[in-house]
């Protein structure tokens, strides 16, 4: 008898759901909410708004998909933090609504621990310890996994995530939000060393983008909107290129203190081009086994809330239907 679960992720702007059966996944649905572009930023009010209108006909394309009925399930899970309340409690109460309607067990996933094992999907994955480096929009971290459902946070932002540097650069830039995608292109056509910017000097494995922020924000006041222009490219790649530095520097240092040679990525910056071939790069100079999950994956999907809760349902970590969702929460 296999192991059948549904999986709703609703944290922030992505409505996504999945079914997995015995930790393979069949399905991996996500509706993306366009409805934030033109105000620079996810508006948390319009997020809840289209999980409402989006989390039904997903959630069953999800099971159409699969080939799996409701009856077929054996557990439901959710995405109970960090994220947006209102965006969470719409995927929660969805959540809650099926298994009490199925009188099937409720399984409760944490975000940031579904981003790391996002890398448990698929054949050619990890084993354990591995270290993850998960960047996003809201998180920026290097977690030691020791298994599925021990995993350590070693190091983490103390101002903005990665993801954010991107976001924050490219608006400067005159870029549109969410603006990582587009200095990722155009970081392609430009000389990474045409501009220098600042790199934190922090001795831990934390990391700091406030003052690489600050360094782009004091560069493009001295310079006209022609120089931006026309340097857009140089820019891009420039910056681009400090924001990875800053990452594989504290990651080059996590495996120097931990001996763990097995190294992944995870969360929406890991579909930066240049991040991958870096770290790749790297990875063959210093003998690193690299692993990147494919780019559905990478970015908010309901497929990482699934293999996370696969086992977790090994584990028999149930959660009774008064579980509420946390818009923040440690691990
Ligand atoms: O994991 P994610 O989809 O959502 C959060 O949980 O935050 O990450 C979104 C972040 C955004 O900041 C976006 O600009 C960034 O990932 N991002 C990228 C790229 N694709 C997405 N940043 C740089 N290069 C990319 N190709
Ligand atoms: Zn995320």
């Amino acid at each position: 008898m296999s192991i059948n679960i549904l999986a709703i992720e609703s944290s922030c702007d992505e409505t996504s759901a999945s079914v997995c059966s015995d930790g393979k996944i069949l399905s991996n649905i996500i509706a993306t909410q366009a409805v934030h572009e033109k105000y620079g930023g996810v508006v948390p009010e319009l997020a809840s708004r289209a999980h409402l209108q989006n989390i039904v006909p997903v959630v069953h394309q999800a099971l159409d998909v699969a080939a799996i009925n409701m009856q077929e399930l054996d557990a439901i899970a959710f995405t109970q933090a960090p994220g947006l309340i209102g965006s969470l409690l719409v995927g929660a109460q969805y959540a809650k609504s099926i298994a009490l309607s199925l009188n099937k067990p409720l399984i409760a996933v944490h975000h940031m621990q579904a981003h790391v094992l996002a890398n448990l999907i698929g054949d050619n994955i990890p084993s354990f310890p591995f270290l993850c480096l998960t960047v996003s929009g809201g998180h920026t971290q290097i977690v030691l996994a020791h298994s599925p459902l021990n995993l350590e946070v070693i190091g983490q932002t103390i101002d903005d995530a990665a993801g954010e540097a991107f976001d924050k650069s490219a608006k400067m830039l005159g870029l549109p939000y969410p603006g990582g995608p587009l200095i990722d292109k155009y970081a392609a056509e430009g000389n990474p060393k045409a501009f220098t910017f600042a790199q934190p000097q922090i001795n831990n494995l934390d990391f700091s983008f406030s003052g690489l922020k600050t360094s782009v924000l004091y560069f493009l006041q001295k310079h006209s909107e022609e120089f931006k222009q026309e340097n857009r490219d140089d820019l891009c790649a420039s910056i681009q290129y400090t924001i990875i530095q800053i990452l594989l520097k504290k990651l080059d240092k996590a495996v120097a203190q931990t001996g763990v040679k097995q190294i992944c990525l995870a969360g929406g910056v890991s579909a930066n081009k240049g991040l991958r071939k870096a770290l790749q790069e790297m990875g063959v100079k210093k003998g690193w086994k690299t692993f990147i999950p494919p780019f559905e994956y990478c970015t908010d999907n309901a497929g990482m809330i699934a293999i996370t809760a696969y086992y977790k349902y090994l584990d028999n970590q149930f959660e009774d239907l008064g579980v509420t969702p946390q818009a923040r929460a440690v691990w």
